[in-house]
This record gives C-alpha cells, structure tokens and sequence, in this order.
C-alpha cells in the first residue's frame, strides 16, 4: 500500500475535514477575518480543545463546527458532507441531530425547571409527552441531578445550571458535544467537577468533544489541543510554547 492510499484512509476515518476555511464578517465598510485559512482535521472520538488569546476566532471556530453558521469560503466536510454547501433545512437537521452545545453563561430559560428546561431539546424531535419527560429525567440522573429536576434556575447553583444544560445537549444523543468556555463562570472546585463529568461522559459514551478553554488546566485534560492566533492556527510547537507561557502567567498570577 502505498503512502497516498494511507493518508487517504486515515482521512476517511476523520470526522472532521476542514480545508482553508474562512469567516469573515463585515459591518458597514468594515471587515473582520474571523478565521483566515484553517485547515484542521478532527477524529472521531477525540477530546480536542481550543485555545487562544481574545478575539483569535475561538468561538467563531466552534459555530462553524456546530454548523451554527456557514464558513465565508473553503470546505468544511462533516461525515462527508460539505457543511458550507448545505441549505438551511439539512443545516438545522445536522445541529439538532449531530450537535450538543453547552455554553458559558448556561443558556437556560429562567422560568422552566430543569426537567423542562431538558425537554426543551427534544422538541423539534416531535418525541411524546411522556417519553420525553422519562429521557429528560434519565439524562438529568446522567448528570446527578434527578433530586433537583423540579427546580428552577435560580434556585440552582452555578455548577447544577451548567450540569443541566449538559444534560439539555446529551438528551438529544449527540455525536459532538461542542462547549464554549463551560467553566468560564464557575469556581475551581465545581470547574473540576464539570470537566470531570464531561471527561467521564465522553469516555463512557465515546463521542466527541471539542470545549474552547482559556483554563490551561481544562486544557491539559485534552487528548489534543490546538491554538488560534488572529484566525489562523498555530504550528505545534508555537501552541506549545503558547500554552507554558498562560500556564506560567497562571502561576504568577
Ligand atoms: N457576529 C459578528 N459580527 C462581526 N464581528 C464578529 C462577530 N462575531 C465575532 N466577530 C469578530 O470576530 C473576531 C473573532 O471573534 P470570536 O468571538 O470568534 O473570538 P474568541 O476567540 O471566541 O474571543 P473570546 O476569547 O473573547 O471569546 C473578533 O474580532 C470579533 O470581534
Ligand atoms: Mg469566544
């Protein structure tokens, strides 16, 4: 077998292929690159996390995993599919079917309990009343939280929040959880649990995992890390030395 066959079949298997993909958004006469030629390669199953200063592209990045919005141009190939082609009814069937997404400041809709809040995912899924109450309570029991399943947002604390909007992106049995700074608004110690339970998920259910961190602790959790500068990747070696450098600056701190 020859080299090329090789490096093709491990393309294959990739989950993600993306090839110069670019963002750029334009306000009035202004433009921003976003990302400005990435070429990244994500297999199935890994735990990749994202780093890099403010502004570098980082969660303009995952929206693009997450199909949440289309790439300006280059080809960002999803399971074989060219995502940047799609039309907005394949794009919305991806995110709700492929994609689980958890976020800083959790999302949650302040007026529904957590069991609801849960239910919410399955919606578009036109899953019945009560099957979707029973999946909404095995996902919160995922997550050790069926004892607070009646309770709102407010009466949870930051780590439970965080926990349920967990639960809310696994009740849809997504392939990629994609999660932008999860712990950014929690303290150290529930940080630890957070990762913890989605190191634990991840291990157990074998999907994929792709958090955006400017934890450098988060980061060393990883199985690969990748670093951002002002949308373009980073080689190796320079995102190695990037993240000593916010580690030490951490230590310091
Ligand atoms: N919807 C938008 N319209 C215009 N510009 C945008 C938009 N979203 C992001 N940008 C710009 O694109 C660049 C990348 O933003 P992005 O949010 O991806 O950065 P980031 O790495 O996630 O930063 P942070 O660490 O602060 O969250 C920034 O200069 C930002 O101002
Ligand atoms: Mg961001």
């Amino acid at each position: 077998m020859t080299v090329t066959t090789l490096r093709t079949l491990e393309e294959a298997s990739m989950l993600y292929h993306l090839t110069g993909v670019t963002k750029r958004y334009t306000q009035g006469r202004k433009t921003i690159d976003a990302l400005a030629g990435i070429d990244l390669q994500i297999a199935d199953g890994e735990f990749l996390v994202i780093q890099g200063s403010t502004g570098s592209g980082k969660t303009t990045l995952l929206q693009m995993l997450g199909a949440l919005d289309r790439p300006t141009s280059g080809s960002l190939i999803y399971e074989g599919r060219d995502v940047a082609k799609l039309g907005e009814g394949d794009l919305g069937e991806l995110r709700s079917h492929s994609y689980g997404f958890v976020f800083q400041s959790f999302n949650l809709i302040p007026t529904l309990t957590a069991q609801e809040n849960v239910e919410t995912a399955r919606v578009p899924w036109h899953v019945r009343g009560d099957e979707r109450r029973r999946r909404a309570m095995e996902a919160l029991a995922g997550v050790n939280l069926a004892d607070r399943a009646r309770h709102i947002p407010s009466e949870l604390s930051g780590g439970e929040q965080q926990r349920v909007a967990i639960a809310r992106a696994l009740v849809r049995e997504p392939k990629v959880i994609l999660a932008d700074e999860p712990t950014g608004n929690l303290d150290e110690r529930t940080r630890d649990d957070i990762i913890g339970l989605l190191e634990e998920l991840w291990r157990e259910r074998g999907q994929t995992l792709i958090v955006v961190t400017h934890d450098t602790w988060v980061a060393g959790r990883a199985s690969r890390r990748i670093w951002l500068e002002a949308g373009r990747l980073m080689p190796d070696e320079t995102a190695e030395r990037s993240a000593e450098r916010s580690a030490a600056e951490v230590v310091l701190a």
